[in-house]
Parts: C-alpha cells; structure tokens; sequence
C-alpha cells in the first residue's frame, strides 16, 4: 500500500502525460496505490486539471492549497492526507524515473528512508546541463563541511518514507522551500537509510522552479540545523550592515590616520596617540552609517524613534566600543613590543580583530535593546 505525492506547480502539461503513466504503471505491479496531487493554486491551472484526473481515475486524489506556497510544505500537506502508512514523494514533471519505485518499496521492509539517488551507482544527473551538475557537487562538498549528512544525494526530492515517522517529528521539520529531504535527514536521528541510483531525466515542458533562493535557503539551513538558530531576514540584513561597517570602520582609520600622520597641531610624543585617535574616528563614522542603516532598513523603523535610538545606539555601543579599543590596544602595543618597530599594518589588523569581537556582542545587545 503506497501513497505517492506529487507536488505541482504549473505542472498541467506534464500531468495530462505523467499520471496516465504512473496510473498504469502501478496497476501492473499487483498494489494497493493512491497519487495525491498537492497544487499550490498554480496560474496555469494545474489544479484544474489535477481534478478532472482525480475524476477520470479512481487512483487520484486533487488538492489545491490556497494562501500556502512551497515544495517542502506541499509535501508535508501531502503526508497529512495519505491514506496509507508508507509515502513516496515524486516529481511531476516526468525528471525522476518512476521505475524504480517497486525496489524502493521492497527496501522500505528493512529501512526508514529510502532515497532515488543520482549519486550512488546507477544514478547519474542524465543531461542535465554541466554547470548545474558541477554547483550541485560543489554545494555537497560545503554542505558536508557545515554539518555531515547522512545521504549522497541529500536534494534529492525522491524518497519513500513512513507517514508515522514524519507526524512524530514533526515540530523538528522546518519546512521552507526545497530541502524537505535535507531537515528529514539532519533532524530525525538514527535513520535508516537506502540510496537508489536512478538518471535523472531532461525536463520536457514547463519550467524549474529551483531558484537562487532556494539554494541560499538550503545552505541556511544547513546552518541553523549545525548551530540550532534560526537565521531571519532581520540577522542578514544585520550581518550585512556590520560587514558593510567593518569595511567603513577600517576605511576611515585609515584615511584619519592619513591626514593625523602630517597634522603638526595633533603632535603627541606618545606612539599610541595618532593610531588611536584613528580607531576613535573610524569607529563613530561606521557607528553612525550602521545605525542609519539598521534603523530604516533592517529594522523598518520611522523618523519619529530616530533620536532615542540614536542614543541607545551609542550608549549600548560604548560596550562595543571598549572591547574593540582592549582588543586593538592590547595586539598593537604586543605587535610594538614583539618586532620592536612601527608598523602600519599593525594597527589595522588589531583593530579588525578588535571590530569582530566587538561586532558579536553588539547584535545580540541592539536586538534585545534598542530595536527590541
Ligand atoms: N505544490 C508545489 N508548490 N509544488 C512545487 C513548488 C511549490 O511551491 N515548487 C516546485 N514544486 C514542484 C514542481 O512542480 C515539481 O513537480 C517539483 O516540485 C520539483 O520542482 P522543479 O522546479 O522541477 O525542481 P528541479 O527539477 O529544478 O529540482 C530537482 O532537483 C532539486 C535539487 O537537486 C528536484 O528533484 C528537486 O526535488 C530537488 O530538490
Ligand atoms: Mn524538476
């Protein structure tokens, strides 16, 4: 008994041709079969024609979600409505080779999981077209640094699994985009899991729906999973903001250093005068750039908190500010010590260190505080 879910999103040419297909199919091997069809309202009316097939064959059950979108939510949606205990999930449009669903369900006797591989022997990408197979090797390869997962072809959105497995895990599954597969494996422990080769098939009609996006969520992801955060729009739009300030920061030292360099009225005996002087600078000018920054962007906040914002930003910053100071001092006066000369670079690489450390404990202060 096999519920097999396909997800779809402007799929209706590739359904009119598939399902026949797969109705056929597993009418022959002597089993017990459902196709539930999950569309998310698709423009080309997918879902139309998703219902006059349910009508046409007993096998098929239609479903259109209205409001929800998302391949790894359609898929859990799926799972919610089968009727029997054991799940496979299957592209629509016709790419992953239905074939080999007979041996994935004898494996399923003896595993938990049991994925159509294209990376195991027998599987291969097929035609698909070389930069694509080359990015895909490459973001295993970082995938597997970040966090190591269980399975060769961890995108793969063709894999058999039971449908009690998924509900008792269910408030570990965060399911964004694509990476249904990848949360299943990353986040429900002591799997055990089979990997079957297939060749992935050329696309015939229609479009991918495999965004950049969708490949930035995954390695997101991936590190939420690895570190067990949960990284919003808000934490990137703050990383960037502070990357953009370190680079502001270290610019405007450096040009401040410049123009004290040659400044006869500035004019201490004291080597640590000038360069500090400059971290001083540089560190007000990406203070203010950042603050503007967070507070329209970032934080979406108007004109009128501007003031008393401004000054939590800086008060909260003088935190910030004095270990990024320790830091720098500390590493130029041991650099000044060590090689016994003045060295430009010096101060530039202990107030860079100075910065990251400083830039860590500042996020979580501004985000309970100031922009809480
Ligand atoms: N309901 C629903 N909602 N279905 C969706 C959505 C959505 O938002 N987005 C995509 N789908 C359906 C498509 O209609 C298709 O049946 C299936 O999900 C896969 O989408 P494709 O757009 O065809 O993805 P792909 O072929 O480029 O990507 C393949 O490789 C990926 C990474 O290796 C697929 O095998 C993916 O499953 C796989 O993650
Ligand atoms: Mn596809």
């Amino acid at each position: 008994m096999l519920s097999i879910i396909l997800p779809t999103y402007n799929e209706s040419e590739n359904i009119t041709k598939y399902i026949p297909i797969l109705h056929s199919l597993f009418s022959k091997v002597n089993l017990k079969f459902e196709i539930l069809i999950v569309d998310d309202n698709s423009p080309d009316k997918t879902w139309k024609i998703a219902e006059d097939l349910s009508k046409q064959y007993n096998s098929v059950r239609s479903f259109n979600r209205i409001g929800d979108k998302g391949l790894s939510s359609a898929v859990l949606f799926g799972i919610h409505q089968a009727k029997y205990e054991t799940i496979c999930v299957l592209d629509a449009d016709m790419q992953h080779d239905e074939s080999i669903v007979p041996k994935m369900l004898e494996e399923m006797k003896n595993h938990d999981l049991v994925i159509g591989s294209r990376k195991v022997v027998g599987g291969e990408y097929g035609e698909m077209p070389f930069y694509r197979q080359v990015m895909s090797k490459v973001a295993d390869r970082i995938a597997n640094l970040i966090i190591p997962i269980p399975a060769k072809d961890s995108m793969s959105g063709f894999f058999m699994i039971r449908k009690k497995l998924i509900l008792d895990n269910l408030e570990k599954l965060n399911p964004k985009g694509f990476k249904i597969l990848l949360e299943i494996l990353c986040r429900i422990p002591n799997l055990k899991i089979k990997e079957i080769g297939y060749s992935f098939r050329q696309r015939v009609h229609g479009k991918t729906k495999l965004s950049s996006m969708v490949i930035i969520e995954y390695f997101t992801s991936l590190l939420e999973i690895r570190f067990n955060i949960s990284i919003t729009a808000t934490f990137i739009k703050y990383s960037f903001v502070g990357i953009m300030g370190v680079f502001v920061n270290l610019l405007f030292q450096f040009l401040s250093s410049m123009i004290l360099e040659d400044n006869a009225i500035v004019n201490y005996e004291n080597q640590f005068f000038k360069p500090s002087l400059a971290v001083i600078v540089g560190f007000e000018v990406s203070l203010l750039s950042n603050f503007f920054l967070n507070h329209f962007w970032t934080f979406n906040k108007t004109l009128n908190s501007l003031v008393p914002s401004l000054l939590k930003f800086h008060l909260i910053s003088i935190l910030g500010f004095l270990i990024q100071i320790s830091v720098w001092a500390f590493l130029f006066s041991a650099w000044l010590h060590y090689l016994d000369s003045y060295n430009g670079l010096a101060t530039y690489v202990s107030n860079f260190i100075g910065i990251i450390t400083a830039f860590v404990s500042n996020f979580y202060l501004n985000k309970n505080v100031t922009w809480k």
